[in-house]
């Protein structure tokens, strides 16, 4: 009966001293042993930070830095620079790989038809509301320009035409030159 009555304190005992040690209010820390890594010493991004000579913690990328996934174009808005694409970009479509011209044709339609008509003519749909009417892709220039000045000018824009960047992404824009090829009967190479 002692022993029982002696286990009990003993019980009892060890319940009220994890009870100490645990705490009451769940909100507040209870007493830490061994906390090993909980406390970073790293500095939170958007804290002060004396040891930059700016003061804070998060610094400015380095001039140069491109983000991840992000391709940069080097070509500005002008015709020197359209000509320029021209000689250095090229289609990675070729007979060996060769475009989707459904794809293309269905993205030139979506975007380049409202202006450039269905045939690349120039007689889309808003010239005959005002919008100064862009000469026929058949004509000669066009025809003459390089894969990689079409693609430009869907990438910058041209003259009177937005850009389209934003809403044709890099491989449909390639799709889209290599369509306006067939209407051309240009051979796309
Ligand atoms: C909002 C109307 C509009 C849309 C949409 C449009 N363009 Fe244009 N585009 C023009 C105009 C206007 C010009 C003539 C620019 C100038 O000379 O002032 C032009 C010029 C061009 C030229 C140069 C033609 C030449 O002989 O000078 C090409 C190539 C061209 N566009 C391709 C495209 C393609 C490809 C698309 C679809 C991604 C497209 N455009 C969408 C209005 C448009």
């Amino acid at each position: 009966m002692k022993k029982i009555i002696f286990l009990a304190i003993i019980l009892i005992g060890t319940l009220f001293i994890l009870e100490q040690i645990l705490g009451k209010d769940p909100n507040k820390k209870s007493l830490e042993f061994m906390p090993d890594m909980v406390y970073s010493v790293a500095y939170r991004s958007e804290s002060p930070n004396p040891h930059f000579e700016n003061g804070q913690t998060q610094q400015n990328p380095v001039v140069g830095t491109i983000a991840h996934g992000y391709k940069p174009y080097h070509y500005e808005n002008s015709v020197e620079e359209s000509i320029r694409a021209g000689e250095e970009l090229f289609s990675p479509f070729n007979e060996q790989n060769p475009p989707d011209l459904k794809r293309g044709k269905k993205m030139f339609q979506v975007y380049c038809q409202v202006c450039h008509g269905a045939g690349g003519e120039g007689n889309g749909i808003v010239t005959k509301r005002g919008y100064p009417p862009p000469p026929s892709l058949l004509l000669e220039n066009a025809k003459n320009m390089k894969n990689g000045q079409i693609y430009h000018i869907i990438t910058k824009g041209y003259k009177n035409m937005p850009s389209y960047s934003s809403q044709v992404e890099r491989q449909d824009r390639w799709q889209i030159v290599s369509y306006i090829r067939t209407l051309q009967e240009v051979k796309n190479d």
